[in-house]
């Protein structure tokens, strides 16, 4: 048996319009299920199975897999819903017309490079604790970071009983009292940068992150999606 979906969103899943516009189709009796045209919402049809033609025309709903970078702002949760109805990167994405989730997460107030997908299998690849794809950030910490304390972010800290393993980490800028740092880590603990910093003494100000893997968030505006490249998606998918 194949997926049941509402009529709306198999025509959207078809890729011949998005899911508010499919209701203005069957609005207008372009439509029809099994040879009979239908002009009532929210009626069910089976994917494989039911046939569904516009205007005549065959339309076929293809479940195909969407990956995509989002740049986040920050004041948005990663999640799908948010119990103190925060805004969620959910609503960014929302004129991609087909579900995503978040690869992983980002914290509410950090911004930058969040991946997002239907691909189960592929997002578990991005993720895996195995797989070690590095992600790299730059971050505003309070107070000069130094040299010493620099080198112990390098070879890891304690953080949450356990040490952080080796990272990359680099000082790009020293000003009014401020640091402003470039690191690349290689697991994904919870607040693990914010965390790592801490130790050391210099509170994370701002945090972005720039980069998963091979995946850049290069000149994406803030709040603004792309989709992925097929040698970015490959990356991960031959791991
Ligand atoms: N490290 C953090 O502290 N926060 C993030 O959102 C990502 C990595």
């Amino acid at each position: 048996m194949g997926e049941i979906v509402r009529l709306q969103k198999y025509i959207a899943m078809s890729g011949a319009a998005s899911r508010r516009a499919a209701e203005k189709l069957i609005d207008e009796g372009r439509v029809k299920v099994n040879g009979k045209k239908v002009t009532e919402q929210g009626i069910k049809v089976e994917i494989g199975n039911d046939k569904v033609e516009l205007d005549g025309k065959l339309i076929r709903a293809e479940n195909k897999k969407v990956y995509i970078a989002v740049n986040k702002p920050a004041g948005y949760v990663t999640t799908m819903h948010d119990q103190f109805d925060r805004p969620t990167v959910m609503e960014l994405v929302q004129d991609l017309n087909v579900r995503v989730f978040p690869v992983g997460r980002l914290d509410y107030e950090t911004e930058g490079l969040l991946i997002m997908t239907n691909d189960g299998t592929w997002a578990n690849k991005v993720t895996h604790p195995r797989y070690e794809a590095s992600k790299r950030y730059y971050a505003v910490l309070k107070g000069v970071l130094t040299i010493p304390s620099l080198n112990r972010i390098r070879r890891g800290v304690m953080i949450d009983g356990r040490k952080t393993s080796p990272a990359e980490c680099e000082i790009k800028e020293i000003e009014g009292g401020m640091t402003l740092v470039e690191i690349t880590i290689h697991e994904g603990r919870n607040r693990q940068v914010r965390k790592m910093f801490e130790a050391v003494g210099n509170p994370v100000i701002e945090l972005k992150r720039v980069q998963i893997g091979n995946i850049q968030l290069g000149n994406l505006p803030e709040g603004r999606w792309r989709h992925l490249t097929s040698g970015e998606i490959g990356y991960f998918m031959n791991k």
